[in-house]
């Protein structure tokens, strides 16, 4: 990589950032569109936030992606913040506009619902009810991405029951979604089309989920937004039964899309190529 003085300037601010894969994400974008710019990790205090939102346009960036823990700080800093990021509740990019005032975006819907398109068989939310287990931050970009995709029923799941009322309440609109006890996870699983694990259970370091597949039907797409391990217990479990299985490295990936465009001026390909390239990190 060669810069220019006139490299265009990006990064990812989080605390800790040392684990993300964004700056290996953007690298080989940058490097693959021979683009003059870079992509840099920001690791900032949550103390320092708010200062170094405001000395970005001054440093000359064109944007960022927001990580743990600013994605909701950076929802009440920024100058103007797109509706999706909003209804989400968090921002993952900002945009740095031509008058030097700072934009706010959620791309984890878009990256979601086009993980799932990007399917051999494709897909389309529009095919029938989905249940998400969950109800943090993942999941509210999970439920506004579903919702924007036509799903026509939701069920709603989570350990802490009143999490996923509110969710639910802040996010349904004109589409069903009916919250699950966890303890009734498993029967909840009868005739849905879609099932998405956005809690953290499955992760390194963190239990598998405990959910029995038995009443889901076989023709479910079954996704996971747990991307460390790549096959995790229930993408295994559901491939085993003739699920398609769809891991959640790649919804990592085609989030990073939209922001890319808005700093580089191409829109980015998500390929096996960059898939080795970032899941082996
Ligand atoms: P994120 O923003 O990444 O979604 P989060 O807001 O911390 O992270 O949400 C983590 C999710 O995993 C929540 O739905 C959480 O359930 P609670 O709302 O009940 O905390 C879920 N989760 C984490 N550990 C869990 C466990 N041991 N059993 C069940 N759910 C768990």
């Amino acid at each position: 990589m060669i810069l220019s003085g006139k490299a265009r300037l990006a990064g990812v601010i989080g605390w800790p950032v040392g684990h993300s894969r964004s700056p290996r994400l953007h690298g080989h974008w940058l490097d693959h569109y021979g683009i003059d710019g870079a992509y840099v990790p920001l690791p900032v205090q949550p103390g320092h936030f708010q200062a170094v939102l405001r000395v970005l346009p001054q440093m000359g960036f064109v944007g960022a992606n927001v990580t743990v823990p600013h994605k909701e700080a950076a929802l009440a800093l920024v100058d103007h913040v797109e509706p999706l990021a909003r209804r989400i509740g968090a921002v993952n990019t900002l945009v740095v506009r031509a008058d030097g005032s700072l934009e706010g975006r959620n791309t984890d819907a878009f990256g979601f619902i086009e993980n799932l398109r990007q399917q051999p068989a494709g897909f389309r939310a529009a095919a029938g009810p989905a249940v998400v287990l969950g109800a943090g931050g993942a999941a509210r970009a999970v439920v506004a991405a579903l919702i924007d995709d036509g799903v026509p029923s939701l069920r709603l799941i989570n350990r802490t029951t009143e999490r996923a009322v509110e969710l639910a309440h802040q996010l349904g609109g004109q589409t069903r979604i009916e919250v699950v006890d966890w303890q009734e996870r498993t029967a909840a699983l009868a005739g849905a089309a879609l099932l998405v694990n956005t809690t953290t259970l499955g992760m390194v370091g963190q239990p598998p989920l405990p959910l029995d597949l038995a009443e889901l039907p076989v023709d479910a797409v079954v996704t996971d937004i747990v991307y460390a391990p790549l096959q995790t217990d229930l993408l295994q479990q559901a491939r085993h039964r003739g699920n398609v299985a769809v891991d959640g490295l790649g919804m990592l990936l085609h989030q990073g899309r939209p922001g890319f465009a808005a700093w580089f001026g191409v829109m980015p390909e998500v390929t096996d190529a960059l898939r080795s390239f970032v899941g082996g990190a």
